[in-house]
Formats: C-alpha cells, structure tokens, sequence
C-alpha cells in the first residue's frame, strides 16, 4: 500500500526548514555492519533504487583497511560499476592517505574523514590516539581541497562512549572545530551507539555553534538504539540544522562499537518531514519497495517501523 493511500497526514508546523537533505548512508553504514558480504551486484543495484527514489547523496562505501572493514573490501568495484545519476552524489569514508589515493583512483569527487571525540574509540575505529586522529587527517583534508573534493568530517561518540560513559558537549565541538579548520565543509555528528536524547542534542549544537562552527555547516547522525533517532532529528531541525544522515531500511552500526545498532531509518525520517510538509524529494514509497526488497536479500525484516507498517 502507497503511503497516501494509507493517509500520511500532512499538517506544517512552526520553526522548521522548507528543505532537508539527506545523506543517505544505507550502503556504507548500513553494508558495513552486515555478517555477511553484500555482492556488489546487490550494492550497485542498492545505489541505483536509492537514486531512483530521489535520494540525492548517497554515501556509497569506505575505502579504509579491507581487513578492518571487509564488507567493503570492494569499495572500488562498486564504484567502478555503478552508473552515476545526474544530480547524485556518492561520498565515500576516507581514513589516511593511502584511502584517499585508492579514492582519486576510483574518480571519487566527495569524501569524508570521520574522526572520535573520545580517546577509546579513536583507538578502536582508527588505531590512533586521540590527537594522532588529526595528524593522520590533516593531509588527507589538505590534498583533497587542493584536488577540489569537497570533504565533510563525522565526529562519533558525541552523546556517549560504551568504554568511557558520558563525553562533554565542549570535548565534541572542540574535535569538530579542529576538523573544520583542516578545511572540511561540513561537520556530522555522530550518536554512533544512540543514546542521546533531545535535551541533549540541543546541548552539543549550542556547544558545537559556539566555538564557531556555523550551524548551516552541521548534520545530525543519529543510530536509533533506544528509538531517539526521530525525537533528535527534530530537536535538530529546530535549532536550524538542515542535512540529517540516515539508512535506508534502517540498516547499519559499526563493526568497531558493539552497542551500535541501525541508523535512523530514512523512511521513518521522510514519513516525519513528509508530514511536516518539508521538502526532501524522496518518494517513499519507492524507498519502502528498495528496503522491502533489500531485507529479502538479506534474510531478515526491515527494522523501520514505516517500512514494516508499508510493506510488512
Ligand atoms: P592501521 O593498521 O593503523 O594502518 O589502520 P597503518 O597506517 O599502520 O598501515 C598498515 C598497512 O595497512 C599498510 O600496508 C598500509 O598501506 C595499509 P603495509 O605497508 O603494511 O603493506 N593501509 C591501507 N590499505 C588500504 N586502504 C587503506 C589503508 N590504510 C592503511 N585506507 C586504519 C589504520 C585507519 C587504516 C584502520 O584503522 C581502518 O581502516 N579503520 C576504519 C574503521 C572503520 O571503517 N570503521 C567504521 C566507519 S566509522 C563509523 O561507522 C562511524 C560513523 O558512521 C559515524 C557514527 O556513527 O558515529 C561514520
Ligand atoms: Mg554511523
């Protein structure tokens, strides 16, 4: 069933944008975390329904160390084969150097670094201190700006650590400003184990804006572990952020967090903004078919409530 013929309500509300973008990151979130390896058949034809659907950024893949990310082992085929959709975008994950070479490689024309606000999970994710993180990204944000890739920085564990507890909104705008100085255009902030809760988010947006980060320049990451993700992505939207990162059928984590579950779900998000009468060009119901079709090929139900409601 279609999501107007199910009477999606549309009723605007006060204090939000007329436009959102989001940065869709189903096929490197999403595929990252999976048992087992997704074909890349499956991942070129999982980027194309995206793009049909009118999703506009997709985040297609990482090409960091095949052995800490084998599910993306074959960043370079996927992008190799994919038929690229005028309008689209694929960013993909870049950790160092010898990332970003494999990158240029492939054609790649936007990247992200994606850096931790804690000392524990820099060692985890990236095998570097915390401070080390920035030597390894200042000349991958340098050579890519003098190449006119446009770089987004993530910062993870900004609402809390599963090894070190709470982390302070100062400590995350602090590594974000340090990111955003190297050259990146954007800053998304990671909720990587999704704990934080609307309050919260409003707290490390004011922190993160007040040493000087614009919040036109900030995206909201949110992984829906206790089912805030939505609740967030609003507090967000209010205090003026405008791109907000989400997975198709809710898929993903990451393999270097265990408490990580699924991203927001983007048919969760559009069925929210869609409801707000906020511009996203997303049509969902070809969205809901690319997830129904997705949880098939991977054996087991969708975790997006709007996903499982449309197509259940
Ligand atoms: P390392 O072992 O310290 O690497 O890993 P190294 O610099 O010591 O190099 C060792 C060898 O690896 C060298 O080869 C390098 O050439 C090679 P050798 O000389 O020994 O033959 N190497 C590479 N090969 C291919 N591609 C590369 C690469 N780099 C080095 N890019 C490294 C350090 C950063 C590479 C590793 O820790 C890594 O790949 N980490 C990535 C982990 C990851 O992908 N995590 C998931 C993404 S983050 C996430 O999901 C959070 C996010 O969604 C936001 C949120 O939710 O909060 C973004
Ligand atoms: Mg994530």
């Amino acid at each position: 069933m279609g999501a107007r013929e199910v009477g999606l309500p549309q009723v605007v509300a006060a204090d939000l944008p007329e436009r959102v973008t989001i940065w869709e990151v189903g096929a490197r979130d999403g595929l990252q975390n999976e048992q087992a390896v997704v074909p890349v058949d499956v991942k070129v034809e999982f980027l194309a329904r995206l793009a049909d659907a009118g999703l506009t950024t997709l985040e297609a893949t990482s090409f960091v160390h095949p052995k800490w990310v084998p599910q993306l082992a074959d960043a370079a085929d996927v992008l190799a084969r994919l038929s690229p959709v005028d309008g689209v975008r694929y960013p993909v994950l870049v950790p160092n150097e010898k990332g970003l070479d494999r990158a240029l490689e492939a054609g790649v024309r936007h990247i992200a670094v994606f850096g931790s606000a804690t000392e524990t999970f820099a060692q985890r994710n990236l095998n570097r201190s915390l401070d080390e993180q920035f030597a390894m990204f200042e000349p991958v944000v340098a050579r890519a700006v003098a190449e006119g890739l446009d770089v987004r920085a993530y910062v993870s564990m900004c609402f809390g650590d599963p090894w070190e507890g709470p982390v302070q909104p100062a400590q995350v705008a602090a590594v974000g400003a340090r990111l955003m100085a190297m050259g990146c255009s954007q800053l998304s902030l990671g909720d990587t184990i999704g704990v934080a809760t609307p309050g919260h988010v409003e707290a490390v947006l004011r922190a993160v804006t007040e040493v000087g980060t614009p919040i036109d320049a900030v995206a909201v990451h949110f992984h829906d572990t206790y089912g805030q993700a939505l609740s967030n992505t609003l507090a967000a939207l209010r205090l003026g952020v405008t791109t907000v990162d989400s997975s198709a059928g809710g898929l993903g984590g990451c393999p270097y967090a265990e408490s990580a579950t699924g991203n927001l779900a983007t048919e969760d998000l559009v069925w929210m903004l869609d409801g707000l009468g906020i511009h996203t060009g997303v049509d969902l119901d070809r969205l809901a078919d690319t997830s129904a079709w997705m949880a098939t090929v991977l054996g087991r139900p969708s975790p997006s409530r709007v996903v499982r409601a449309l197509r259940g």
